[in-house]
């Protein structure tokens, strides 16, 4: 397993709009792994290629507990945004710090696989929050850009009321 260290708030890389990944190599594939590693190491539900550093546009997602549903995004579009949903957010890169942000509730992504095949697929809930998290990250976005306001450090390690309550 090998973990790349996290670039936090303040980094100028977390402003960076971009490049298009155009090779679909081995050191993609290295990427990759090294990406999940990071996240699972990291307890996140997502990561994007800036926040290692490369200013690419990459990201990994995976919002199970057991780790089984691994998605690798290369270049990825959001195509169709439907519904929205109110609630918690955090990031890798912001250590410490959470907020509440609005996102559709149900997304249609399109992307490309680590061998350059292009996939289009459906993200709802959890998993659509986090894809809009990380596609933000490769055009230099961060969720406290967005956020509908900053949770406090009670409401961080409390809870507070979901959409619906
Ligand atoms: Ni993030």
């Amino acid at each position: 397993m090998a973990t790349r260290k996290i670039v936090k708030i303040g980094d100028e890389t977390l402003r960076k709009v971009c490049r298009k990944q155009e090779k679909f190599d081995l050191r993609l594939a290295v990427l990759l792994k090294d990406m999940a590693d990071t996240m699972y190491k990291a307890d996140g539900v997502g990561l994007a290629a800036p926040q290692v550093g490369i200013l690419r546009r990459i990201a990994v997602v995976d919002v199970t507990a057991d780790h089984s549903g691994l998605k690798e995004l290369i270049n990825p579009e959001i195509i169709e945004r439907s519904g929205s949903q109110t609630g918690r957010e955090g990031c890798l890169s912001v250590p410490e710090r959470q907020g509440v942000v609005t996102r559709p509730m149900k997304i249609r992504v399109r992307y490309q696989d680590r061998k350059g095949n292009y996939v289009e697929t459906e993200a709802e809930g959890l998993e659509a929050r986090a894809i809009c998290h990380e596609t933000d990250h490769l055009d230099g976005i961060l969720y406290v850009d967005i956020m509908d306001r900053e949770l406090s450090q009670e409401e961080i390690e409390g809870r507070i009321p979901e959409d619906g309550e």
